[in-house]
């Protein structure tokens, strides 16, 4: 018997000390001090002893147990450490490690140039107003001089909402004059830009959608010698110093006079020519047209409840995506609103 209890101390140590997860520890721990473990066992036999022989088994028994007892709670303190040490090394984040390097976008080409266009305008005393894209056809046609049955108006043109014609994506920005004159009182000094629609074929130098912006400037003794003055600074600011820019006479029916501006084209300087080849940014013109404007229409002026007899202003009306790809030599409109990232990473 004492033998026995020695080979179980044994036999437990080693067993005890190869035992590697918390869960083999209690496997052990019942098999060998739990009611039916091999101690339990060994102890069953004491009846069989004589009485001097009985106490000093009890003891050996006891000493056994309290060896593997004392053997277990190291061991387990052992492998926790070692499994809290595990996960710690697992989980450890090292944070002297550069991060993965975040890409930041950037201002679209388009809002740069806007965000450009407005700052030099508000540097000249304008305010920046904004509009409905879902507009009234008596501000986006008839209170700007553009009667029924004019071909602005045709359905083919326009995309109406309704039956009779009445409300319509604004094909244009002019109508913001009416609703800046309907509020406010000369002086004026605004510029509104935004989204315009038109029912075009989209092609180069084409889309349904477009950006313009309008300019109005409503005040005592205000000239075409403003509006081109205006105009002069913007484009010089925009494209340098030797900007060449062009007047020339057009017509609208809410402007008069009306004319057109035109800048010299930057792919051929004006010639027209590039190689000896017609020049594919101006079609060989030499000038590419920015924007229409003109004098406001007394009858604009007067619809409006300002006095055209004491009151003038100027108008006008240019289109962004025309602006950009001139800025940023951009040959192709479509490229402006196909989100390609690999086009806009260029700007
Ligand atoms: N709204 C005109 C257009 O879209 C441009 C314009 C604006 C002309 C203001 C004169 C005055 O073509």
């Amino acid at each position: 018997m004492k033998q026995q209890l020695e080979e179980i101390r044994l036999r437990a140590l080693a067993a005890l000390d190869e035992a590697a997860t918390p869960a083999a520890l209690e496997e052990l721990r019942v098999k060998l001090l739990g009611k039916k473990g091999e101690i339990t066992a060994v102890l069953k036999q004491m009846g069989k002893l004589s009485a001097e022989e009985r106490p000093i088994m009890g003891q050996l028994a006891n000493s056994v147990r309290a060896d593997i007892e004392e053997k277990l709670e190291a061991r387990k303190l052992a492998i926790n450490a070692a499994v809290l040490e595990e996960k710690l090394a697992a989980e450890a984040v090292d944070v002297t490690i550069p991060g993965e390097p975040v890409e930041l976008g950037h201002q679209h080409p388009m809002n740069q140039v806007l965000e450009a266009i407005k700052e030099m305008f508000v540097s000249m005393g304008y305010t920046v107003v904004d509009g409905p894209e879902v507009e009234l056809a008596a501000y986006n046609f008839t209170r700007l001089n553009i009667q029924e049955g004019h071909p602005s108006r045709d359905r083919s043109d326009t995309f109406y909402f309704t039956d009779d014609d009445s409300i319509l994506l604004r094909t244009q920005t002019s109508p913001m004059q009416i609703r800046t004159m309907e509020k406010m009182q000369p002086p004026i000094r605004i510029i509104a830009p935004g989204r315009v629609y038109r029912k075009d074929e989209v092609d180069a130098t084409h889309s349904p959608m477009f950006h313009q912006i309008e300019g109005l400037v409503v005040d005592e003794g205000i000239t075409m010698g403003d509006l081109k003055g205006a105009l002069e600074t913007l484009m010089r600011q925009l494209y340098g110093e030797d900007a060449v820019m062009r007047f020339r006479p057009h017509h609208f029916p809410f402007t008069e006079p009306s004319c057109e501006m035109d800048m010299q084209c930057h792919k051929c300087g004006g010639t027209g020519e590039v190689d000896g080849q017609v020049c594919s940014t101006c079609h060989g013109e030499g000038w590419i047209e920015l924007l229409g404007a003109g004098m406001v229409h007394p009858e604009v002026l007067s619809g409006c409840g300002i006095d055209p007899e004491k009151y003038s202003g100027f108008a006008f009306g240019m289109g962004l995506e025309r602006m950009a790809m001139r800025q940023m030599r951009i040959n192709d409109l479509r490229l402006i609103f196909d989100n390609d990232v690999r086009f806009l990473d260029q700007f």
